[in-house]
């Protein structure tokens, strides 16, 4: 099996956190067992996007320390059958290493059909222990310059790290904004660019960050709902068209 996933960006806030909760969805709905890691230790938010926040007793380092089982630190979603959770701890001292990661995942990862892991901005250590155990990245970037170098840095601290399947989401598109700001000719250009194979284009959504916001109950009633359906086809190797071209 090939599905650990970890979400990537090397800029902060370009939506690695919304589009893995997005995919995470669109693969339950595909009838997937999904277990999201948040892999963003000290910055988490994937508890809040999913509405189990109040229910965290245990995070990953519970589960590395041997606080709780690997299993106890694992949430259900209230708005998803078939959608998990396991949380980032909320300070920073407790780091994980990748061994010790690699180590936790491969332990749970046989209970799910995907495991994606959301990680922190940038190329530090806390990114190389998200991507340690993945098969697969995906670069979660905009269509603006400084996104773009930050894809093409974290592209090549993957490609050190030995995880060479790696895909780009370009997200928060816009095409008003895209050719007032007059970085690049077309998409083509800024895909190019990011020296990446397209996963997928994602809208700029308001109705998705406010339901993201809000626990991701109503996340099927927003425009980006359909992309996020059809990059998880894409990922399980369907080919389909994009469902957004800009
Ligand atoms: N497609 C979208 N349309 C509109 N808003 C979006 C979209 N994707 C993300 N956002 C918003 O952008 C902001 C940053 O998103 P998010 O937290 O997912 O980014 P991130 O890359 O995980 O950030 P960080 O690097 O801090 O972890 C949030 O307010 C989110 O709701
Ligand atoms: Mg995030």
């Amino acid at each position: 099996m090939n599905n650990v996933i970890v979400a990537a960006s090397g800029k902060g806030g370009t939506g690695k956190s919304t589009v893995c909760v997005g995919l995470a969805v669109a693969l339950v709905k595909q009838n997937k067992r999904v277990l999201l890691i948040d892999c963003d230790c000290g910055m988490r938010g994937l508890d809040i996007m999913l509405d189990v926040e109040e229910e965290i007793l245990f995070d990953c380092s519970d589960a590395v320390s041997g606080n709780c089982k690997p299993a106890d630190a694992v949430y259900r979603s209230r708005n998803m059958d078939g959608l998990y959770l396991m949380a980032a701890p909320f300070d920073t001292d407790n780091e994980i290493s990748p061994s010790v990661f690699c180590q936790l995942v491969s332990e749970l990862r046989d209970n799910y059909d995907y495991v994606i892991i959301d990680s922190p901005a940038g190329l530090g250590s806390g990114f190389s222990t998200a991507a340690a155990p993945a098969d697969r990245a995906i670069i979660v970037t905009n269509a603006e310059p400084t996104g773009l170098r930050g894809a093409l840095k974290i592209r090549r601290r993957l490609l050190e790290l030995d995880k060479s399947d790696i895909q780009m989401i370009i997200n928060r598109f816009d095409r008003q904004q895209f050719e007032l700001l007059g970085c690049y000719r077309d998409l083509d250009e800024v895909i190019d660019a990011g020296c990446t194979r397209l996963a997928g284009l994602v809208p700029n959504d308001m109705r998705l960050s406010s339901i993201m916001q809000n626990g991701c109950a109503g996340l099927n009633w927003c425009p980006s709902s359909t992309v996020f359906d059809c990059i998880a086809r894409r990922l399980e190797g369907e080919r389909v068209p994009l469902a957004f071209k800009g």
